[in-house]
């Protein structure tokens, strides 16, 4: 039941810490530094291509995946809304993996798609939270992950412990590959079990963000901006804050918003920017500045170095631990998830069972 809190969604948000920790104990052996799987019997080292499959919010745990893939182990990953992949004829090369990601397990595109790359002589990997699933029982390489039922409509504790097991197995892939030494392998595994305490940390700012909800609560239109693996999880803001208050926002990556959507700034319009600080930071910090110049209300997520650079002239400021570029797209989600929550507070709508959606969507 929900105990002290008022709804799922925010149980399961102040759940992550703990579920994420879960999560890891399957995946990491601390003492030794290593990542350890599942006993996985296919050759890794001869998997030249990997194809990820997800909807919704598992399709950003997606996105942020292919970063970490592309730049551990340097395999060239596709990522396909599930209702796209399977009909749009995708190439699947001899001897691929086809990873989906779903936190139910039984979301129809998904599992469509999971039918079709199996029938293709793909070898299925998949991440579920709900180990009966039909997608559980469908793959050849199980990777659980331990958020526990996730009762709230909008995915929250799922995602955290989706990216959780995908850095991990990322990790794996390429110390298989040979492009990670045990070092950078023993790293990897510190960072990741930095995770849970810096979550922690994301969570003591609840009451800062509740106080500023009422700031964005009137607004009709909200972007969400963010760059590398974080762009993903301005996409994520966005669609957590368009499903439970119903206020239109659009996640883009920095460096686009000149490239259309800057056309929409104007006083009324809120711009989240997610901006760990790290080498990118500038960068972000220019596309800002471009907002301010137009009037934009800026909410700045970053850590005390980024803050101080650049919190002035922001309509609020979020601050979020100092943590390694690794684990910021977890860290991030908790700020985008409890501004979501608290903006619908303030609206009074059902956030645990949203207008038009379902927790599962089994039909096509
Ligand atoms: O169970 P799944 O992870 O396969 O579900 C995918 C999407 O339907 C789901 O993430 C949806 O977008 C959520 N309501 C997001 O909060």
């Amino acid at each position: 039941e929900k105990g002290n809190f008022h709804h799922f969604m925010q149980k399961e948000i102040f759940e992550q810490p703990t579920v994420v920790a879960q999560t890891l104990r399957s995946y990491l052996r601390p003492l030794e530094r290593k990542v350890a799987l599942p006993q996985i019997d296919f050759d890794i080292s001869a998997v030249d291509r990997i194809t990820i499959v997800a909807c919704g919010t598992s399709y950003y745990a997606a996105m942020v995946a292919k970063y970490w893939f592309e730049s551990f182990a340097r395999v060239p990953v596709d990522i396909d809304f599930a209702s796209e992949f399977r009909y749009r004829e995708p190439i699947l090369t001899k001897g691929g993996l086809a990873l989906f990601i779903s936190q139910s397990g039984e979301t129809a595109d998904t599992l469509a798609a999971l039918r079709h790359c199996k029938a293709e002589g793909q070898t299925i990997a998949v991440v579920v939270n709900v180990p009966t699933s039909t997608m559980a029982r469908e793959a050849d390489l199980l990777l659980p992950t331990h958020a526990g039922p996730e009762i709230g409509v909008a995915s929250t504790k799922a995602f955290t412990c989706q990216l959780a097991v995908l850095a991990a197995l990322a990790a794996h892939f390429a110390v298989k590959k040979g492009r990670m030494s045990a070092e950078e392998e023993a790293q990897i595994v510190d960072h990741l079990l930095e995770a849970p305490a810096a979550l922690n940390a994301a969570l003591d700012h609840d009451e800062d963000i509740k106080a500023m909800a009422p700031l964005v609560a009137p607004a009709r239109d909200v972007l969400y901006l963010g760059r590398g693996p974080d762009f993903p999880l301005a996409l994520e803001g966005a669609l957590k804050l368009k499903e439970i208050s119903y206020i239109h926002a659009e996640g883009y990556a920095s460096g686009e918003m000149k490239h259309g959507p800057i056309a929409l700034i104007d006083e009324h319009v809120p711009v989240i920017v997610l901006a760990p600080s790290g080498p990118l930071f500038e960068k972000t910090v220019s596309n800002m500045q471009e907002v301010a110049a137009r009037g934009g209300r800026i909410v700045l997520i970053s850590d005390a170095e980024g803050l101080a650079e650049a919190g002035e002239g922001c309509m609020a400021t979020i601050e979020m631990p100092k943590v390694h570029p690794l684990i910021a797209p977890l860290v991030y989600a908790v700020p985008v998830q409890l501004l979501a929550y608290h903006v619908a507070c303030v609206k009074g709508t059902d956030v645990d069972q949203p207008r038009n959606l379902a927790k599962s969507v089994t039909v096509e």
